[in-house]
């Protein structure tokens, strides 16, 4: 089984990098990163679309059996300070430049008549956070196009479902409590406890829970699941 991620150097890419190997010990597992190149020569900048593109020609050449879209970047900055740049980055890395790889991996999949696809998405995209405007709406264009895609390929064996991660221990989201913790004039420390508290657990989830949802989603058991957007974020996003 050939499996590619992209973030497969953040905490979260690193625990699906771990779980993947456990429960598939037979994958070969191919990394999409701006600072390594590890198997292939598959390294790029996710904000830079060129780079998206090239990387996008690399992945058409190849077998892959499933695509995980983990690369994320969630800096908050207040909407009047926001540049150009900064949304087109935004915009390039969760949103881009999933649905670039998406194009360039479906039509082999669609080949094998098999497939999966998982795309990391964020509870932000249907609670939205103050200044993570362009987070939040690119996660939750991620997610539209997650739906769409999963009814178009269905038919061809392959499957798409989302992860909407709650707030997770991870290095990009400790800098980004930070900063929203400073907005706020919170400290670190008060934020983190109240991030804590609408996870419904008193803690950060650990970047393993989402992993094992990963893994889930990867394997046959999870068969009559195509389509979804699955929250792993505790009691943060509730709905009967
Ligand atoms: N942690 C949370 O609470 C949380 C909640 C909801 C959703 N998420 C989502 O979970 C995913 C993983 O994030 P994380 O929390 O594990 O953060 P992280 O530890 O900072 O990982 C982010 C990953 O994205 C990569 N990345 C960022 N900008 C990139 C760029 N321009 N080009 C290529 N790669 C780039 C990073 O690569 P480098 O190592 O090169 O920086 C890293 O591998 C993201 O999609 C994020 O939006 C996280």
């Amino acid at each position: 089984m050939n499996i590619v991620i992209t973030g497969g150097s953040g905490d979260m890419g690193k625990a699906i990098i771990s779980e993947v190997k456990t429960r598939f010990p037979e994958a070969t597992i191919y990394e999409i990163n701006r600072n390594i190149d590890k198997n292939t020569d598959l390294k790029g900048d996710l904000s830079n679309l060129l780079d998206v593109y090239n990387v996008s020609a690399k992945l058409k050449k190849l077998q892959i059996d499933v695509f995980i879209n983990c690369a994320g970047w969630s800096e908050p900055v207040p909407f009047e300070d926001l540049t150009v740049k900064q949304i087109n980055d935004r915009v390039n890395i969760n949103f881009y430049s999933p649905l670039l790889f998406m194009q360039a991996v479906l039509p082999n999949m669609k080949k094998m008549h098999k497939g999966v696809v998982i795309n990391i998405s964020s509870v932000t995209a249907v609670t939205p956070v103050p200044n993570l405007h362009i987070y939040s709406a690119s996660k939750r264009a991620l997610d539209s196009i997650t739906v769409s895609l999963a009814l178009e390929y269905s038919k061809y064996g392959i499957r798409i479902n989302g992860i909407r991660p709650g707030s997770v221990k991870t290095r990009a989201a400790s800098l980004g409590r930070s900063k929203l913790g400073e907005l706020k004039g919170l400290s670190d420390d008060m934020y983190e406890k109240e991030m804590s508290r609408e996870n419904g657990y008193d803690r950060l989830l650990d970047p393993s829970e989402v992993a094992k949802m990963v893994v889930f989603l990867i394997s046959d058991d999870s068969s009559g699941i195509n389509g979804q957007i699955i929250n792993v974020c505790g009691t943060m996003e509730v709905h009967s």
